[in-house]
This record gives structure tokens, C-alpha cells and sequence, in this order.
């Protein structure tokens, strides 16, 4: 059975952490979707390490971690976090297997994405940079190149065409931008990235499954970033959604059990678009001050605000979520008072719905007050011991979503995680 970890925010959630909490009872941890655009975050005896391209699973010795079809693979930024990772003693060529139909970002692709952002100005979607809307259209414009294509002979012709393509479309927007420093390094990981494990991923993870091995998928971003679901044109390109395992992987939808559905005990966004409980306010500063919301990929300050619970409510629907884990609870320790919007007003009509441009359209939130617990959490590790103010906003949570909260993380460590 394959169960999922993913975000049901704007990224960020804390899915890092929480999926190298839960790699021990899981024989694969797989990444379905996404690219460098994702930074996890991990503590490892104190220490912080940030991945973008690797599985989180990938300090548990044991695990095989596998980079599924359906994630966009940057060759550059695999090969230096494959060598940090080795400072921490990991054997990355041992466990580490690559999809052999995932999907090449060519340095063309970052200058695309720049050029493309450059071209949209005060409408720009606020991109990671990182080359994951170019990449992801060639794939459906199926003009792509894939890990498995590294082993052609006729590599270099291939990638030479569409960079070729590429070029008169720079040339379109203008831009220009010299990648010859980038380019010798794409091809330097080129070859490193032979001496992997490149697997037809379907298959090698429908074995694991016949075997009865455990899978747990790991997802990127967060459902209001999916590009179908999310806060259209400000999303990502991929489908974050429970159903990306199914298409990031290769497996069929029944094989899915538990899904894991990760949110912040608040709110926050990094880049543009819309965020309807977003604090302009001193209390927002605050959340972003003592939560340390600047991005792991991109160092940008993060957008703080409220949780939403219309938003939340239509991420658990989309993804089937079956387990709520909240996150970043101990940021809200020193609060007097916290806000949960719980419908959104819409021409003066309250609604519980996530409209379909929630960009163009004025979605004022309703909110319910609760008194702050104002006492150090991080240090609790029973659900018991936590404040009782703590436990009635989990509970009015539990009750409004309807799925059992079943995790509340109270630090970043991996041991801060009290179950429910
Ligand atoms: P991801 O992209 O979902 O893996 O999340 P990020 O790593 O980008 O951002 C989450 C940040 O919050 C990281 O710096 C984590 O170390 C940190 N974090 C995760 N859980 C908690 C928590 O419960 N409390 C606090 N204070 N920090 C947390
Ligand atoms: P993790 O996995 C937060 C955001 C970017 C931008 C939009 C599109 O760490 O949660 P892209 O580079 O994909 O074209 O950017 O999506 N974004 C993220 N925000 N966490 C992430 O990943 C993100 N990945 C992309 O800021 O608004
Ligand atoms: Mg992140």
C-alpha cells in the first residue's frame, strides 16, 4: 500500500520534517511530482539540512528513495545536494534510484523561466527561478528530454535541438542571459548522475508493492499551488494533489490508503497571488519573526497570515485527506489571540467555497476568535499536557474539516510531534 505525505497550504507546511519522522515504518519514500522549486527541511541532530531534489527519507539508511516520472530533475542541484548529504555519512548511491522517464531541466529552462517572469512584470507569478514551468510545458508540449534519454548516444543532438528552440524563444522574449558556466556543469552532473540507479520507476515500484513493501509518497508545494486546483495562474505546474501519486508514479488509485494532509497551525505564502487572511499587521511580522517564515529554497520572506479553513476544507476534499497534522504549533505560544477564518464574504453573501478566481475577486474572511494558550509548548510531548486553550482550537478544527487530527507538531525537531 502506498500512503502520502503532502502540504494542503501554499508549500511549506513542514512536509520535510514530518516524512523523515514517519520514513522508519515505510520501505520507499518516493517523490512524485515537483522539482527544485520544493525546499524540505530536516534537523538531523541539530543540524539543518535542505532538500530540494532528494526524498526526505534519505538519513534512514535502510529506505530506498526513489525520484518517480513525474518530478522535474535538475541534474546541477541533485549533484551538490547528493554531496551534502554525503557529509552527513550518507551513501546516496546505495538507496537513491531515479525514474528513467523523469524530466530534464536544461539550463534553457531557468533562463526561459526568467525571461517569462521578466515578460509578465506586476502580473509575475513570484517563480522559484528554477526552471519547473518551462520544463513541465515541454513535457506536455512533448518536447522534453528524460533522465532515460541521458543514455542515448545521440544525447548531445537532442539536447542541442531543443536548445536550439529554446533560444528562438529567448530570442522572442528578448532576453538574453550567458548559461555557458551552467551549461558545463548540466554536463559534468551528466555524468555523475550515470553511476545511479535509473529504473523504470512503474515497474520497479509495482514490484515493491507485489512484494508488500511500504510506500510513502512525498509530496512538493501544497494543493492551493496545484495547477489545477490551486490559485490559478499563481501556481506551480504540477499537480501536488493526492491524484499526482498516481500519475508521478506510476501505481493505480486504489494502491493509496492513508493520506496525510500537513497545515500550519497559521497560514503563509511565498511569491504572488491571492491569500485571502493575510496580516498586514504587526501580528503578522510577529508569525514571521518567531516562525522564521523566509523560504528554504529562495530566502524570500514569507507571507503570514490566518488559517484558512475554506481552503483547508477544499484541499481535503481534493486530496481525500484521512489524517491532519498541524504544524509550527509552538509559533502561536506567545499570541493572546488567534483568528481561524471560517467562511469568506463574498458581495456581502458568506460563502464556504474556494472561488474559481479567488485572484479577481474581493473574498473578505469571516473569522472566529480564540484566546491565545500562552505558554511554551515545545517541550510538551503528550496531548494531554497541552493547554486546554491549545486543545479546543484543535478540536473546533477537527470539527469544521471533519478529519481527525491526528499529529501536532510543536518544534522542529523530529521528536516534537505529539499524536492526538
Ligand atoms: P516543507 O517545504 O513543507 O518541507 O517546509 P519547509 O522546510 O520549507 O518549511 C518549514 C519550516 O518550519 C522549516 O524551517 C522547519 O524546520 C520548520 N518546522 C517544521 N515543523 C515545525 C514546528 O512544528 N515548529 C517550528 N517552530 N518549526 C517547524
Ligand atoms: P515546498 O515543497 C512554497 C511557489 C513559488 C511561486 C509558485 C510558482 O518547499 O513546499 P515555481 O517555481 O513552481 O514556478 O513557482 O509556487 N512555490 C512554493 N512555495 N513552497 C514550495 O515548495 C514552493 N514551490 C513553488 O513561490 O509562488
Ligand atoms: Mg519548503
Amino acid at each position: 500500500m502506498i500512503d502520502v505525505i503532502l502540504g494542503l497550504q501554499w508549500g511549506d507546511e513542514g512536509k520535510g520534517k514530518i516524512v523523515d519522522y514517519f520514513a522508519p515504518n515505510y520501505d520507499v519514500i518516493a517523490r512524485f511530482q515537483g522539482g527544485p522549486n520544493a525546499g524540505h527541511t530536516l534537523y538531523l541532530n541539530g543540524k539543518k539540512v535542505v532538500l530540494h531534489q532528494i526524498p526526505s527519507g534519505i538519513f534512514h539508511e535502510d529506505k530506498i528513495n526513489l525520484i518517480g516520472n513525474g518530478v522535474v530533475l535538475d541534474l546541477v542541484t541533485f549533484k551538490k545536494e547528493c554531496e551534502s548529504v554525503a557529509a552527513f555519512g550518507v551513501d546516496y548511491k546505495k538507496n537513491l534510484y531515479i525514474s528513467e522517464r523523469t524530466h530534464l531541466i536544461l539550463p534553457t529552462h531557468r533562463a526561459l523561466d526568467k525571461a517569462s517572469e521578466l515578460a509578465k512584470g506586476n502580473d509575475k507569478i513570484g517563480s522559484t527561478l528554477k526552471g519547473i514551468g518551462p520544463t513541465y510545458m515541454d513535457k506536455t508540449g512533448r518536447n522534453g528530454l528524460r533522465v532515460g534519454n541521458l543514455l542515448d548516444k545521440d544525447f548531445k543532438t537532442q539536447y542541442e535541438s531543443l536548445k536550439a528552440k529554446h533560444q528562438q524563444m529567448l530570442d522572442n522574449y528578448n532576453f538574453s542571459e550567458d548559461i555557458s558556466a551552467w551549461e558545463n556543469d548540466f554536463f559534468e552532473a551528466i555524468e555523475f548522475i550515470k553511476e545511479f540507479k535509473i529504473v523504470n520507476g512503474e515497474y520497479f515500484i509495482n514490484e515493491k508493492l507485489r512484494e508488500g513493501k511500504r510506500i510513502l509518497a512525498e509530496g512538493a508545494q501544497g494543493s492551493m499551488l496545484d495547477v489545477d486546483f490551486g490559485t490559478f495562474p499563481f501556481v506551480t505546474s504540477s499537480n501536488t494533489i493526492s491524484a499526482g501519486v498516481c500519475t508521478g508514479l506510476g501505481v493505480a488509485p486504489q494502491k493509496i490508503k492513508e493520506v496525510f494532509g500537513i497545515t500550519k497551525a497559521y497560514c503563509t505564502r511565498v511569491g504572488s497571488g491571492p491569500f485571502p487572511t493575510e496580516l498586514h499587521d504587526e501580528t503578522g511580522e510577529l508569525i514571521r519573526k518567531i516562525g522564521n517564515e523566509f523560504g528554504s529554497t529562495t530566502g524570500r520572506p514569507r507571507r503570514c497570515g490566518w488559517i484558512d479553513l475554506v481552503a483547508l476544507d477544499f484541499a481535503c476534499m481534493i486530496n481525500g485527506v484521512t489524517q491532519l497534522i498541524i504544524t509550527k504549533t509552538d509559533v502561536l505560544d506567545s499570541l493572546d489571540e488567534l483568528k481561524v477564518c471560517t467562511a469568506y464574504k463574498i458581495d456581502g453573501e458568506e460563502k464556504k467555497c474556494v472561488p474559481m478566481q479567488l485572484n479577481k475577486i474581493d473574498a473578505v474572511p469571516v473569522y472566529k476568535s480564540f484566546p491565545g494558550w500562552q505558554k511554551d509548548i515545545t517541550a510538551i510531548s503528550s496531548y494531554n499536557d497541552f493547554p486546554g486553550k491549545l486543545t479546543e482550537y484543535l478540536d473546533y478544527l477537527n470539527n469544521y474539516l471533519k478529519v481527525p487530527v491526528k499529529y501536532i507538531s510543536n518544534g522542529p525537531n523530529r521528536e516534537q510531534l505529539v499524536t492526538a
